[in-house]
């Protein structure tokens, strides 16, 4: 039994319901879940987009303890009976990407908001100990100075940004109203193994390792606090179990870097040339700064084992060490989604040089 004073009594032997955990952040949660908790049992739930990889899982695909079911969050039929087994849910299912949901909002309202939705309504048919929404710290928007705290109102800019927001209010309606124990988690800019390589991270780091340009949005100058992936994964179980329901939680490093920073830190390490760095169109209403203040998380106990050092080391050298995994993905449909966003003359100059 886990009993924090101000968390819930979720049993060693609760089965947890991990929506969208064959991503990047979902399956770090799901894999560290299994090995960390020993009586308990994980079902993912994952449709499978373009972002969604079972090599993520393959850690745990064999062990009696998990179990895989393919839906979508936002079909009813699939997802209610799954739910009604779960002493918890934890919901990463998600659109995730800026860039993409410039060009195509509507699978973002339709996954991150409809789909939330369902899954609410399931959770409290099923009577769940804790739902746990996970969002981001793009809900605030731009923050100027200083750090947003979790009393900051939300100020999305951008229709991930937004309807991460919209799932958000929902979440917390179905405590207020129906007394479902929600707990919302705000992360902040996360890295580390199996990351799709559209984000600027793993698309940077694999780019440097074939020697080819890194894509750095108008003048390079946009502020992130980047979190190692197992940081965020242990806090949102610490948040599951020691978190008070109808509570919003920051999760960041408190560590920020501009984008022109993070470039120049992955060519170091790589020992690749600076020039690599190739300044390109900006990103629309681009969000200039995201800055958390985590004190409401430290005070129940959470504190990240990597810090800045750390995660840039421990990232690139998974992405040097497992190319088996990101070779494919950046020579399939990624390639197509590359030359769309970037444009005929940077995709081609990549293409030319041997890869995506
Ligand atoms: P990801 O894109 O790597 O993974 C998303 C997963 O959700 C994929 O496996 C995909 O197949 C699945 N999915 C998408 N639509 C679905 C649907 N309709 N039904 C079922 N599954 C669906 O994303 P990530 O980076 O791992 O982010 C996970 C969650 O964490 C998201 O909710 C995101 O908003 C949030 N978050 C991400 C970050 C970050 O920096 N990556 C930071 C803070 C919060
Ligand atoms: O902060 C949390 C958010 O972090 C999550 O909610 C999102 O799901 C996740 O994608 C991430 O959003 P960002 O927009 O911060 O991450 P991204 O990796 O897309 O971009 C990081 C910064 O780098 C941002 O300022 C934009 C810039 N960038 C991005 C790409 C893809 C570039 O300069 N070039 C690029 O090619």
């Amino acid at each position: 039994m886990v009993t924090g004073a101000t968390g819930t009594h979720l049993s060693d032997h609760a089965h947890i319901v991990v929506t969208g955990g064959a991503g990047f952040i979902g399956s770090a949660f799901a894999r560290r879940y299994i090995a960390n908790h020993p009586g308990a049992r994980v079902t993912v739930i994952d449709k499978l987009t373009y972002a969604g990889n079972l090599a993520n899982l393959a850690p745990v695909w064999e062990n009696p303890r998990f179990r895989f079911v393919q839906a979508d969050i936002g079909d009813d039929v699939a997802i209610t009976p799954v739910v009604a087994s779960a002493h918890a849910v934890v919901n990463f299912a998600a659109e995730s990407h800026v860039d993409r949901s410039l060009t195509d909002p509507d699978v973002f309202v339709r996954t991150n908001v409809l789909g939330t939705n369902v899954l609410l309504r399931a959770a409290r048919a099923a009577g769940v100990e804790r739902f746990v929404h996970v969002s981001t710290d793009e809900v605030y928007g731009h923050v100027a100075t200083g750090a947003a705290t979790e009393e900051t109102p939300p100020k999305p800019r951008n229709p991930y940004s937004a309807s991460k927001a919209g799932a958000e209010l929902l979440a917390f309606s179905y405590f207020t109203n129906f007394g479902l124990p929600v707990i919302v988690t705000r992360g902040s800019n996360t890295i580390g193994p199996y990351q799709y390589p559209e984000k600027a991270t793993p698309l940077f780091v694999t780019n440097a390792i074939d020697h080819l340009p890194l894509p750095v949005y108008g003048q390079g100058t946009a502020i992130r606090d980047y979190l190692y992936v197992d940081d965020h994964a242990a806090a949102i179980d610490l948040i599951l179990h020691r978190g008070v329901a109808g509570e919003a939680y920051n999760v960041g490093s408190e560590d920020a870097l501009n984008t022109v920073e993070l470039a120049h830190a992955i060519l170091g390490r790589l020992d690749r040339p600076q020039s690599l760095v190739q300044f390109v169109a900006d990103r629309p209403g681009h969000d200039l700064r995201y800055s958390l203040d985590s004190t409401k998380l430290r005070a129940l106990g959470w504190r990240r084992e990597y810090d800045l050092e750390a995660t840039l080391d421990a990232t690139v050298k998974w992405y040097e060490a497992n190319e088996d995994w990101w070779r494919p993905i950046k020579s399939g449909a990624f390639r197509e989604y590359y030359r769309r966003q970037y444009g005929d003359a940077f995709a081609s100059a990549t293409a030319a040089r041997g890869t995506s």
